[in-house]
């Protein structure tokens, strides 16, 4: 079911958590709440889930308001952080209890349990108990445990950020078809932008409380609003230009050409640039814009190289340069030739 958030502010004592949110999750679409420590996601989640009662706002799931709903009858589900199993219950009886919780029938208890085991592929774990399982496996639990009842919104508070790398990205793939699979409205919260960037249909970018963004993955990295956004998704390069007498960008001596739309916002004095936009050559390559710099450190990883280069047009700016699958090293103190294109220039606020 589609949830409507509007206006929603929320405070502890003097420090203001949330401040006039308003959001549309759709139904059955995969929302993340991107953010740094302490922006209010959590927050913001449990007031979603009536843990926490905002001051101000309303919450509408499929048209009608939940704000004044207790959290017992908004029907979410919810998977923490830490593995917040019964560890004296088997895998089997943790969801069960999820059931039962939600006065669930009871003859019909133990098939859905059984069924809701195998959809996280545990089917044979049913009778472990949570110190007998991995971390990937408890939480697979716990998210079995939160779809059993059929809720109606699955509410994620970093559900991955415990578990080492390689099972993180197992269970990115694994939740996210399962999301699919039973088409239920979800929002995970989580501060890794390669998780957001991989599993959602929607990421809303949180800052000190406020949402700085929202939409696609997609137009989030293609097209972000501001600074923050820019830095907080990938890395940018932000450039800082100005305009000569006739109208012309300028960065430090040179001039650069821009779309219309980024000559247009100019004026913010910023422009961003993504490392892996810019092309390294020994000379031109006939692309709107080219910059000679040099080289002043090597970061190598791989498949991949992040050269940092100071541009002889602007001595005091460094700019970061993504080579991918380069066979050749490259060396701090090595002239290049940074080539990108007018539409690589994109439009930011400070
Ligand atoms: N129960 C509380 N009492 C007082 N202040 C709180 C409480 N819960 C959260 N806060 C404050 O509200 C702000 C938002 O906290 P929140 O836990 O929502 O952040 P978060 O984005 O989830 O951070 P993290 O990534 O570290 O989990 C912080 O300044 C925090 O200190
Ligand atoms: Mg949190």
């Amino acid at each position: 079911m589609a949830l409507q958030i509007e206006n929603l502010s929320k405070s502890f004592g003097s420090v203001k958590a949330l401040c006039d949110l308003t959001l549309t999750i759709p139904e059955a679409s995969f929302t993340c709440f991107l953010g740094p420590s302490g922006c209010g996601k959590t927050t913001f989640l449990r007031v979603i889930a009536g843990l926490e009662t905002a001051e101000e706002g309303t919450i509408r799931l499929a048209g009608k308001d939940m704000s004044k709903t207790p959290p017992s009858d908004r029907n979410f589900g919810m998977v923490f952080q830490s593995y917040s199993l019964f560890p004296n219950m088997t895998a089997l009886e943790n969801v069960l209890f999820g059931l039962e919780c939600r006065h669930w029938p009871k003859g019909d208890r133990k098939k859905r349990a059984l069924e809701m085991l195998d959809i996280v592929q545990l089917a044979d774990q049913a009778e472990k108990l949570p110190a007998q399982m991995s971390g990937g496996q408890q939480q697979r639990v716990a998210v079995a445990r939160a779809l059993a009842p059929r809720p109606s919104v699955l509410l994620l508070d970093e559900p991955l950020s415990a578990l080492d790398a390689n099972v993180r990205s197992e269970l990115r793939t694994e939740f996210r078809n399962i999301q699919k699979e039973l088409a239920i409205t979800t929002i995970m919260v989580t501060h890794d932008q390669s998780e957001a960037l991989e599993m959602s249909d929607q990421i809303v970018v949180l800052n000190c409380g406020r949402i700085e963004q929202s939409g696609s993955p997609v137009e989030i990295y293609a097209h972000p609003r501001n600074r923050f956004v820019a830095g907080f998704i990938g890395s940018f390069n932000v450039l800082e230009v100005s305009r000569d007498g006739s109208g012309e960008i300028r960065f430090g001596s040179q001039q650069l050409t821009a779309n219309a739309q980024a000559d247009a916002a100019i004026d913010s004095g910023v422009v961003g640039l993504r490392p892996e936009a810019i092309k390294v050559s020994s000379e031109p390559l006939g692309l709107e814009n080219a910059l000679f710099g040099t080289v002043t450190k090597v970061r190598y990883l791989g498949n991949l190289q992040i050269l940092s280069v100071q541009p002889e047009c602007a001595p005091d700016q460094v700019l970061d340069v993504e080579l991918h699958g380069a066979s050749v090293l490259s060396r701090p103190s090595e002239r290049v030739c940074l080539n990108f294109a007018s539409t690589a220039l994109h439009e930011l606020s400070r």
